[in-house]
């Protein structure tokens, strides 16, 4: 019997592993912790709420007060963490918000948990979910190894590098078991569109230009967001306690190649002349301290814990892409209000 703590269950990837672990484990009690920012949105849960094992606390992890009432009320045994700050360009604008929620929110967890569990610390586990992005940038060639020293070279990467020092020396310092992963870009259902993948398939929905930053050659792993899911669930329940395990889709590409396989693709589901988003395609402004290439080296979990995607990049997009069709009510809900207001701040001008 577990009752674990997701933080950030309301967000993108956080939804997912809400999902799948109140589905999965129907004797866990998992209790789902969001502040619902801009970017949280309990629509993700829809299909679950009413599940008797799933519970939701709007909390902030910055209320230390509320974070000990939740671990006491619930008799949390395990924390999954994933609630952060987690847009680049965002902590670009507002480097401060990143400290507070990633760093300082972070550390109020870890004594939240560690006061808790003081009687018998051994038994639990802080799971803290990480980025690639620690790592800094690669070259044309070379991985990203759980040994690759951090090299954070934004604001957003240095509050994650600093969480995760931060869950390592309670280990060291205070005996507190824990588990980091560090993942590679994500994509798929529910993602909010300030990020690239959703971000261009609804300017191509509403026929906008799409903002290719710099000359379009920087380099990312992308991986489905399912088989992150599938992933943390496997380094929670059998990952090494105080370990590191890196997690990627064996997939990069070059945003101007992602770009266009994406127009393909949605100019044959739209029923589009060949072409017509690529029409859209405008080079604009590059992102200051852009990260050239991210890759990661996955032989570990898939080694020890017999981890690999599931799907290849093309259906994974193709899924994607039919999900936002299907959910046009999610999409206008998300992109109606604030996100225009950020979206003219952000583009504008760029
Ligand atoms: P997201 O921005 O979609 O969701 C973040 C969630 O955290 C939201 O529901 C938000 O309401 C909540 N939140 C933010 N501040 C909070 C606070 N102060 N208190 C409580 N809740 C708060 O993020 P995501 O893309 O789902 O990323 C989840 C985690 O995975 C993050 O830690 C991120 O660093 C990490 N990660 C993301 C990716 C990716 O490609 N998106 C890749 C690797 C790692
Ligand atoms: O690598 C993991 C990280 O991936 C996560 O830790 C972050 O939370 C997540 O946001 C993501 O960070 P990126 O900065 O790589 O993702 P983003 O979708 O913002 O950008 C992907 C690439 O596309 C990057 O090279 C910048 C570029 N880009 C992005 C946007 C939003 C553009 O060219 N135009 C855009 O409008």
């Amino acid at each position: 019997m577990k009752n674990i703590l997701i933080t950030g269950g309301a967000g993108f990837i956080g939804s997912h592993v809400v999902r799948l672990f109140v589905t999965k484990y129907p004797a866990y009690k998992i209790i789902n912790l969001d502040a619902l920012t801009y970017a949280g949105n309990l629509e993700n849960l829809s299909d679950i709420d009413q599940s008797p094992n799933y519970f939701f606390e709007r909390v902030n992890i910055l209320d230390v007060p509320e974070l000990e009432r939740v671990f006491n009320e619930h008799q949390i045994t395990d924390v999954v963490h994933l609630a952060a700050e987690s847009h680049v360009d965002r902590s670009i604008h507002s480097p401060l918000d990143f400290v507070y929620t990633n760093i300082v929110g972070t550390v109020n967890l870890l004594n939240a948990a560690k006061q808790y569990w003081k009687a018998d610390l051994e038994n639990h586990l802080f799971y803290h979910v990480s980025t690639d992005e620690v790592y800094g940038a690669l070259g044309a060639t070379g991985f990203f190894t759980e040994s690759t020293p951090y090299h954070p070279n934004s604001p957003y990467s240095a509050s994650k590098a600093s969480s995760d020092h931060f869950v390592r020396a309670y280990g060291e310092t205070y005996g507190l078991p824990f588990v980091i992963s560090n993942c590679s870009n994500n994509y798929g259902p529910y993602h909010f569109p300030e990020k690239l993948i959703p971000l261009f398939i609804n300017n191509i929905i509403t026929k906008r230009p799409l903002p290719v930053y710099g000359d379009g050659l920087y380099t990312r792993d992308w991986l489905y967001v399912k088989d992150h899911a599938i992933a943390i669930d496997l380094v929670f329940h059998k990952g090494k306690k105080d370990e590191t395990y890196n997690i990627g889709g064996f997939n990069e590409w070059r945003n101007i190649d992602l770009v266009k396989l994406l127009c393909k693709q949605m100019d044959e589901k739209l029923g589009n002349q060949p072409g017509t988003s690529d029409a859209l395609i405008t080079y604009v402004k590059d992102r200051p301290g852009h990260d050239r290439r991210y890759a990661i080296d996955a032989t570990k979990i898939n080694v020890e814990l017999g981890w690999k995607p599931s799907v290849t990049f093309e259906q994974g997009l193709s899924e994607t892409i039919d999900w936002f069709f299907d959910n046009q009510e999610w999409l206008n809900n998300v992109t109606s209000g604030a996100y225009s207001k950020y979206y003219d701040h952000m583009y504008e001008n760029r």
